[in-house]
């Protein structure tokens, strides 16, 4: 059984006062949940302060990026180790607005993730396809592309502390989800490469989360489906409302 995880990605959202309210509104409401792994992924800026909210509860902590060297002359990035100290459970990595905007390929991802890994953490690699590659018929070479370079000398015990999420770009903020049946096939798909790659046991241990306009209406259908694992949420968690619906709406789905 894979424990479904719903992390809110809050990108570049929320001061640290604002962050403290929000984080303290989704504990008071969610701190009875066990069957749901809960991750808020806030900005750098409010990464401690939030920790102090959620310390000892069963809500972890996340970032959203992380540099793959240790310590440096890197103005601006922030390591593996600072993450780690500051109290991060997990990092987002390879978003698709960090390889639309920032230059990340899947050498970055590759080397972010093992960087991760070794220092403990639990990455959340992203991959997806754009809208005109979904369109061109290409969706699926661009994913196993961001599955095998994101995992490059990624070996089988580590992969394990590896959730993946599959975010396709065009459903991004755009209130256009994948319907439950287009993620469930790319979901499928992805484990059937990481079967290939780790082997079939391994590959059902992996977690494979949805994201993209992850709702309270939409979420039981999606995380319903046979190889949905859970959702990395932005503009739905920013409101503690419909962050604490949708973990309770998953941790009601029976598969
Ligand atoms: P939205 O939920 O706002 O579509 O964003 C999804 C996302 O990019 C999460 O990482």
């Amino acid at each position: 059984m894979r424990k479904p995880i719903i992390a809110g990605n809050w990108k570049m959202h929320k001061t640290v006062e604002e962050a403290i309210v929000l984080a303290n509104a989704i504990k008071r409401d969610v701190f009875d949940i066990e069957d749901v792994e809960i991750v808020l992924c806030p900005p750098f800026t409010s990464l401690g302060d939030v920790k102090d909210v959620i310390l000892e509860t069963n809500i972890s902590l996340g970032a959203q990026n992380m540099h793959w060297e240790a310590e440096g002359a890197k103005t601006g990035e922030i390591s593996s180790k600072m993450l780690k100290q500051i109290g991060c459970k997990y990092v987002i990595i390879g978003h698709s607005e960090r390889r639309a905007y920032f230059g990340e390929t899947n050498q970055t991802v590759n080397n972010k993730v093992g960087a991760a890994l070794k220092e403990g953490l639990f990455p959340i690699m992203c991959v997806g396809e754009k809208l005109e590659e979904r369109e061109s018929g290409k969706a699926f070479d661009i994913i196993s592309g961001h599955i095998e370079g994101g995992l490059v000398n990624i070996g089988p015990e580590e992969i394990l502390n590896l959730v993946i999420a599959y975010e396709p770009v065009w459903a991004i903020g755009t209130g256009k989800n994948a319907t439950p049946d287009q993620a469930q096939e790319v979901h499928k798909f992805i484990r059937g490469l990481l079967a290939k790659k780790y082997g079939k046991d391994t590959s059902e241990k992996i977690r494979i989360q949805y994201g993209g306009s992850v709702k309270p209406s939409n979420i039981e259908s999606l995380i319903g489906e046979k190889d949905i694992d859970g959702a990395l949420v932005g503009g739905a968690s920013l409101k503690s409302e419909s962050f604490v619906e949708l973990v309770k709406k998953s941790s009601q789905v029976v598969k």
